[in-house]
């Protein structure tokens, strides 16, 4: 519903005084409203409802540009648009078979009324979780070519609202999440206190990262984040810690601008996800939707994966990712010394194939296998690695044919060290020996300071290596899981060989850090993945002293938690992340990670709440059977499980991994409980879940006879 209002104080007015009154132009869409004026200054402004409620007051939009440092007033109203979508369409892969489009659009046109009357048009679309809108520069004489100096952008809330959120570092997002109320968000402290982080760019110690994750007073959930990032840096959030009006906090490149456009263009979107009930704000789809349909147009090479990889013994130290004992990659008397504990050699790697194969695991990921390794970390320097070049141990060919036979995908790893530059200049090499090796995917890294020189990690630079790798990858039917990009904002609808990110704090840091506190991936739902997939590698069996050298080192979790995480952290691609010989001491428990599907038709959020627990349930692609994890924080609970999303009238064989009567994260983490019930569609599951522990749910539909 689009119409235009004149408030009856602002009608009176304009008689009185025959000056222009802000027309307010509003657009609606179930219980949300977004409103749009231009203020006496001209200044484009907009706000949101909820149950006709303001959950964001008149914010102001506009720009700082090269060639206008005002671009934020004195505009005029030339024309608006309204237009209604509603539409299905169908993800590649994805947490539901159909995702509904349906929503309100409103474009207003603006000109600058001074000279020389540069134009602006603002799209909004308003969704029944929540809106967005983004900046379109319109093609037009003289802004033509111009830098963004600045987005102004306000988030102009109601209240001191209880926050989940993480330093705006420029360069990462793998922090712990802070709770807060806005009034009480100062990273300084935290920033310090946080040792374990590679590239620190900490600028300004309100900044926090999107998606920002808020709970109102009276128990609404709000979530702010962006839509189709690309070609532009990321939107950090600066907080005013008294009048909780947040705004636009762009990452700067090199010499501090923005970013660069050309008209016709636009911004990514500007998303608030809003609702009552936390569950509908993990099941919302409005970030995908207002991505762009897939740039490929074949798809049918794009599979979803679980993988083991020689990985997990490097992090935790009993294996190296180098070769050599040097620390730099010359070599004495033209050969690299072996340091005897080198990961990646090939009957290590074979185990691991011989593993995947039995198990039915698709992949097998090797990281080290490259030269390089000697001098990747920290050094900022150019042509550490050429992608190509195997170690002397690392039989290529015959491991190519090894897993060949086995039937096993060998995953590509591709670690940067930051050198975007460097890699850029390899690509097309290294992806060809890929697709000559038989490699279908390739899990890239981007661990340190960024070269070019100067660049962060979610500046428009970066965004755009990115990209150009996503699109090059697609040239070569690859798939990606990148560490250490910018947070995802739902790029993977265009580009579904993109499988997944890191970007966030994954399990990696309880190898070789103090570690992420229970509560951690309860967090992350509500803000990491709102924007997609990421590589988080579950799977931990081994709970305590798996750390070489470390032995005080622990996983704030127990096992069936572990298991859990499969279902409740979404990712078409998966990492069974522990030592084979892990999982074949517990074969029972590593059946659920054989079963459990990367791919779903439907997922149901059964309870969440940011920082305490989640619940949710999927249905396998393709098939009738259902998966449930639910997790917890640092306390125990019960939670109640009603299985109404079953067929009515079947019966389903449910098998349950849960905590032991005696487990907790802490002192008892391994134990667990296999049990067998029958349940219908009417059966409210009841299960207790220790402290930092989970349960994991498979529903197996019993054919009648
Ligand atoms: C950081 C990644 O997150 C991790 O998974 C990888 O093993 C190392 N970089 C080395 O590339
Ligand atoms: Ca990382």
């Amino acid at each position: 519903m689009i119409k235009k209002v004149v408030p009856l104080f602002a009608a009176l007015l304009l008689t009185l005084q025959l000056s222009a009154a802000p027309t307010v132009i509003s657009v609606t869409k179930g219980k949300v409203d977004i409103m749009f004026r231009l203020n006496e200054t001209g200044q484009p402004q907009y706000s949101v409802q909820f149950n006709k409620k303001d959950i964001v007051k008149w914010s102001s939009m506009g720009f700082s540009l090269d060639k206008d440092s005002t671009f934020y007033k004195d505009f005029e109203l030339i024309d608006t648009q309204k237009k209604v979508v509603n539409e299905n369409w169908q993800p590649v892969l994805g947490e539901v078979k159909n995702i509904r489009n349906s929503y309100e659009q409103l474009t207003v046109q603006l000109k600058k009324k001074t000279a020389p009357g540069y134009f602006l048009n603002i799209v909004f679309r308003v969704f029944e979780d929540g809106v967005g809108f983004r900046y379109v520069f319109p093609k037009q004489k003289g802004l033509d070519y111009f830098v963004v100096t600045d987005e102004y952008t306000q988030f102009n809330l109601t209240g001191d609202h209880k926050s989940f959120w993480i330093p705006g570092d420029y360069d990462t997002n793998e922090y712990l999440y802070s709770t807060s109320l806005l009034s009480k968000i100062d990273n300084t402290l935290m920033v310090k206190n946080s040792t374990d982080i590679a590239v620190r760019t900490v600028k300004d110690k309100y900044a926090v990262q999107t998606p920002l994750m808020m709970k109102t007073s009276d128990g609404l959930y709000i979530n702010i984040h962006e839509a189709a990032q690309l070609n532009y840096p990321a939107m950090q959030l600066h907080v005013d810690n008294k009048n909780f009006a947040l705004s636009s906090s762009l990452v700067p490149d090199a010499v501090g601008n923005k970013a660069y456009l050309r008209a016709a263009s636009h911004t990514p979107w500007r998303t608030i996800i809003v609702s009552d009930k936390s569950t509908e704000i993990l099941a919302s789809k409005m970030i995908l939707n207002l991505n762009e349909p897939s740039f490929i147009k074949n798809t049918s090479w794009i599979k979803p994966m679980k993988f083991v990889g020689v990985w997990w013994e490097m992090q935790t130290g009993k294996s190296t990712w180098s070769y050599s004992e040097y620390a730099d990659s010359t070599t004495i008397n033209g050969e690299l010394i072996p340091n005897n504990r080198h990961g990646a050699n090939t009957a290590n790697v074979k185990k691991y194939i011989d593993f995947a194969s039995k198990h039915g695991i698709q992949g097998v990921l090797v990281e080290g296998w490259n030269v390089g390794w000697e001098d990747w970390f920290g050094n900022w320097k150019e042509n550490v690695f050429d992608f190509v070049t195997p170690y002397p141990d690392f039989d290529l060919k015959a491991i190519t044919a090894y897993a060949k036979s086995k039937n096993v995908k060998m995953i590509m790893h591709h670690e940067t060290s930051g050198a975007a530059t460097n890699y850029e200049r390899y690509l097309d090499t290294a992806f060809r020996f890929m697709n000559n090796y038989g490699y279908t995917s390739v899990k890239t890294g981007y661990v340190g300071k960024i070269i070019p020189r100067g660049e962060t990690h979610d500046g428009q630079w970066m965004t755009n290596h990115y990209e150009r790798v996503a699109q090059k990858a697609a040239l070569y039917k690859i798939m990606i899981d990148v560490h250490e990009p910018m947070r995802p904002t739902g790029i993977h609808r265009t580009y579904p060989n993109w499988l997944a990110s890191e970007a966030g704090r994954g399990n990696e840091y309880n190898a070789f850090s103090i570690g992420s506190p229970p509560e951690h991936e309860t967090i992350l739902p509500f803000t990491r993945y709102m924007g997609g997939p990421m590589d988080f590698t579950p799977g931990i069996f081994k709970l305590k002293n798996y750390a070489t050298g470390a032995p005080d080192r622990q996983m704030h979790s127990t096992l069936a938690k572990q298991l859990a995480l499969y279902v409740v952290l979404y990712s078409p691609l998966q990492m069974a992340a522990d030592l084979p010989e892990n999982y074949e001491a517990k074969p029972d428990a590593f059946q659920f990670i054989k079963d459990v599907p990367t791919d779903w038709d439907d997922t149901k959020i059964i309870a969440a709440e940011p920082g305490d627990f989640i619940a949710t349930a999927r249905k396998e692609k393709g098939r009738s059977d259902w998966f449930i994890g639910a997790i917890t924080d640092e306390e125990n609970r019960t939670i109640d499980m009603p299985l109404d999303f079953l067929d009515k009238g079947e019966t389903y064989k449910a098998t349950i991994y849960k905590d032991g009567p005696d487990a907790d994260w802490k002192n008892n983490p391994e134990s667990y409980t296999i049990e067998n019930l029958s349940v219908q569609n009417n059966t409210v599951l009841k299960i207790k879940l220790a402290a930092g522990g989970g349960c994991a749910i498979r529903l197996q539909k019993i054919r009648k006879k």
